[in-house]
């Protein structure tokens, strides 16, 4: 059932390409740029009238909410608030009936999420979930739904899950700014981009031993930071939070420029920092932060998309991923922190499949 493979947790990143091009199936429109969402259950009218956003989520999920927002703030000029479910729920949160709350499960059943879904529900916004389990609680609850298509996912550590988030929520913030703030051109540039990701994921895959023998230097280390600027700040925390899930390597990600407002005191020779520094908008400014490490000696562990001499005698060890328009970066980069949690935790002995103390799907609070 494993499919050859030694984990469902590796089984599952490796199919990436698939999962990835299932979510898209049927629903990209490369032509008009757009994106067709058959479950919206939302008409154009309404749509149209969404002054303000919520996105409410748990861990990764959370995670792939931070980058749904940035790509519906840069998209669609739309103000986006994600927010933690458990935080959501308890407070006193503005929602009005131009609200559209977004709220994104892997399983459909954490407890959190789905309260925070009814409270939203309650206060008159309309509820859109972007859910992998088909017929789940909140599936069955929201207004409207995207699913993720992306099959079940057995392992704890969510990792295929997350990729089809991102992509789910590309879909949905394609289809808005189309008929909002974005041009056709743009938004075909976009579509095709999304297009070429199942094939860009594999060539990934295909390097994946580049990132086993990074693993087996590092898999003693009792610390890791992560660090990402813009689109790949959320996907520092999602590398983070993967690492310290299944190995149990204390790991943090942090905004790049935000490590010298505190974190850059923990550097030192015993200290790796994955840089994820794909070339995209904000490239230039990341290089300062690696300089920054480098100077305090710092290991560098650099997922990067290009020759780049500014790099020149900052690099320890460096990934290649394709590229592709920032917004999807952190699709791509996401696979080999995926990939070196996994070999890291494999190499400790940890149970990967079954990390200590968690649950595939949290249904307390
Ligand atoms: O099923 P959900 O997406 O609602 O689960 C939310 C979190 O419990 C989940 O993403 C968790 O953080 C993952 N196991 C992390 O890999």
């Amino acid at each position: 059932e494993r499919g050859g493979y030694d984990h469902f947790m590796l089984k599952e990143i490796f199919e990436q390409p698939t999962t990835v091009e299932n979510t898209m199936r049927g629903r990209l429109i490369l032509e008009d740029g757009t994106s067709k969402l058959g479950g919206l259950n939302m008409s154009h009218e309404q749509l149209m009238a969404i002054d303000n956003i919520v996105i409410t989520a748990c861990g990764t999920s959370w995670h792939s909410a931070l980058i749904g927002e940035m790509m519906i703030e840069d998209l669609c000029r739309i103000p986006v608030e994600v927010e933690y479910a458990s935080e959501f729920r308890y407070r006193n949160p503005i929602v009005t009936p131009t609200t559209l709350c977004i709220v994104i499960s892997q399983s459909g059943e954490t407890a959190d999420t789905l309260a925070a879904m009814r409270e939203a529900k309650r206060r008159g916004a309309h509820t859109l979930g972007l859910v992998n389990v088909v017929g789940s609680t909140i599936a069955r609850e929201d207004d409207g739904g995207v699913y993720l298509h992306a099959g079940p996912e057995i392992g704890v550590a969510s990792t295929k899950a997350f990729t089809s988030q991102v992509v789910a929520l590309a879909l949905f913030a394609l289809k808005l700014a189309r008929k909002r703030t974005l041009s056709v051109i743009r938004g075909r540039e976009i579509a095709q981009a999304m297009h070429d990701l199942p094939a860009q994921i594999q060539k990934i895959l295909d390097r994946a031993a580049e990132i086993e023998k990074i693993a087996e230097e590092y898999k003693d280390a009792h610390n890791f930071l992560y660090l990402g600027r813009g689109f790949n700040f959320p996907a520092a925390l999602e590398g983070a939070l993967k690492l310290k899930e299944i190995s149990y390597i204390h790991a943090e990600g942090y905004p790049a420029a935000e490590m010298k407002h505190g974190p850059i005191a923990l550097i030192d020779e015993k200290m790796p920092v994955v840089f994820i520094a794909p070339h995209d908008g904000v490239f230039d400014k990341i290089v300062s932060n690696i300089q920054e490490v480098k100077a305090r000696g710092g290991k560098t562990i650099i997922i990067t998309s290009r020759d780049e001499p500014a790099l020149e005698g900052l690099v320890d060890h460096e990934f290649r991923i394709p590229e592709t328009v920032d917004m999807l970066t952190p699709v791509l980069a996401s696979v080999p922190l995926q990939l070196l949690a996994y070999y890291i935790a494999v190499k400790r002995g940890a149970n990967v499949d079954q990390p200590r103390n968690l649950a595939k799907s949290v249904t307390v609070e």
